[in-house]
């Protein structure tokens, strides 16, 4: 993520050096010597974070929060100060300053609070929604984290060349997601994409839903012939949600469907011919029950052309601000609400939580926090307890 941060300083040589230790850590700079100057640039939005010096020759820093207020978006504010006295620090956070550090400046602190506004600027820019264009129309967030990034290639991949997918992970983590962002991105976007949950069907019934039925398969001769979901995903794709349910013999004649991309009908003779892409979630260990005798292992050769396996959010820890800027967002428009903003603190907490149930567990902790909030920012308070004091 680029970030630029605007320096402000009357003293060159401490806009300098500056300016210097944090370019070498890869953030880009723009510098100002006044307060007007400074006042400019954040109102022009040329930063994305503001290192405030508190005496300027034209001006009080700490003013500046209070103008900016006003503003329909502005950058988190770092004050940098001579006078390291209570009062004026106290002063300063009460205004919105993100942060406040005394000169001579630690440059190890610096970097500390930097990396802070980084998170609450990750998670602003997912909360407008300033995301590349690839992945503005799926609701899918990336994240900054090498394990979500090889995910992404490997689903867009797959995607592309129509490849069987196997996903799997723990609850919550987003298969039944990943499986749309396959959906979306692929060459059968216009083509549909039909999803069935094994865990949730009687094992009788999922035959028939799977593969539909010829009349003469009952007593009831007036019974129509059904058309089963894998013949509804012709072209398309079919998602085989929580595959580790499906009995046996099923899997058998999901197989050869697989294998031959033709099957018959429950009581029909004509075999039925599609060109089915299959994606399947499991939050079990297939290979254990291989090695146990309840999952097929031919299958699961099949099932995993491409096997993508979601990290759980304790994992990735670093994709927690982008994921709750979406969650704002998304439950703004639910609830009709105008959240803009977080504490520091309490996007910590939530990235410091263990998640046990994942991106839904933090869906939930995120909607609730903004029907306790004040309405424009979620703070500590609002959050449940058990992320305020984790055990
Ligand atoms: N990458 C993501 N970006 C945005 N939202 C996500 C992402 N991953 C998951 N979510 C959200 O988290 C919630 C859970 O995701 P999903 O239902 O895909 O999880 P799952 O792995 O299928 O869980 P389960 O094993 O319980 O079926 C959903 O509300 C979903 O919108
Ligand atoms: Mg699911």
């Amino acid at each position: 993520m680029s970030i630029t941060i605007l320096i402000v300083d009357d003293e060159e040589h401490t806009r300098i050096n500056l300016e210097a230790l944090v370019k070498e850590k890869g953030y880009s700079t723009i510098t100002a010597a006044t307060y007007a100057e400074a006042k400019e640039q954040v109102t022009k939005g040329n930063c994305d974070l503001v290192l405030m010096d508190m005496q300027l020759p034209d001006g009080y820093g700490p003013n500046l929060l209070i103008e900016m207020a006003n503003l329909p978006y502005h950058p988190p504010v770092i004050m940098i100060t001579g006078y390291g006295d209570i009062d004026t620090a106290v002063e300063i956070m009460k205004n919105g300053a993100m942060d406040f550090l005394t000169k001579p400046v630690d440059f190890a602190r610096l970097e500390k609070s930097i990396k802070r506004a980084s998170d609450i600027i990750a998670m602003r820019r997912e909360l407008d929604h300033l995301r590349d264009e690839q992945n503005q129309s799926v609701n899918f967030v990336v994240g900054k984290s090498e394990k979500m990034k090889e995910v992404v290639e490997l689903a867009w991949k797959a995607a592309q060349r129509k490849a069987n997918v196997l996903i799997s992970g723990e609850t919550g983590t987003g298969k039944d997601v990943l499986a749309k962002y396959i959906h979306t991105v692929g060459t059968r976007r216009f083509k549909s994409l039909v999803s069935i949950n094994c865990a949730a069907i009687q094992s009788t019934m999922l035959e028939i839903e799977l593969f539909g039925y010829e009349p003469n398969s009952f007593t009831g001769a007036a019974q129509k012939r059904k058309v089963g979901l894998m013949e509804v995903a012709d072209q398309g794709i079919l998602f085989l949600n929580e595959i580790s349910s499906m009995p046996l013999e099923i899997q058998a004649k999901l197989l050869t469907a697989i294998e031959s991309q033709s099957f018959l009908r429950v009581a029909g003779l004509q075999p039925v011919q599609v060109d089915v892409q299959v994606i399947s979630a499991s939050n079990r260990n297939l290979p254990q029950m291989i090695e146990a005798k309840e999952f097929r292992e031919d299958l699961y050769y099949r099932l995993k052309v491409v096997e993508i396996e979601l990290p759980p959010l304790r994992e990735r820890r670093e994709d927690v601000p982008e994921l709750v800027g979406h969650f704002i967002r998304h439950y703004n428009m639910n609830m009709a609400m105008n959240v803009q903003a977080i504490e520091p603190q309490a996007l910590e907490a939530l990235q410091n939580y263990t998640w046990k149930g994942n991106i839904r567990e933090l869906s939930n902790a995120i909607e609730r926090a903004m029907i306790l909030c004040d309405g424009e920012k979620i703070k500590m308070a609002d959050l449940p307890s058990e992320v305020r004091h984790p055990a």
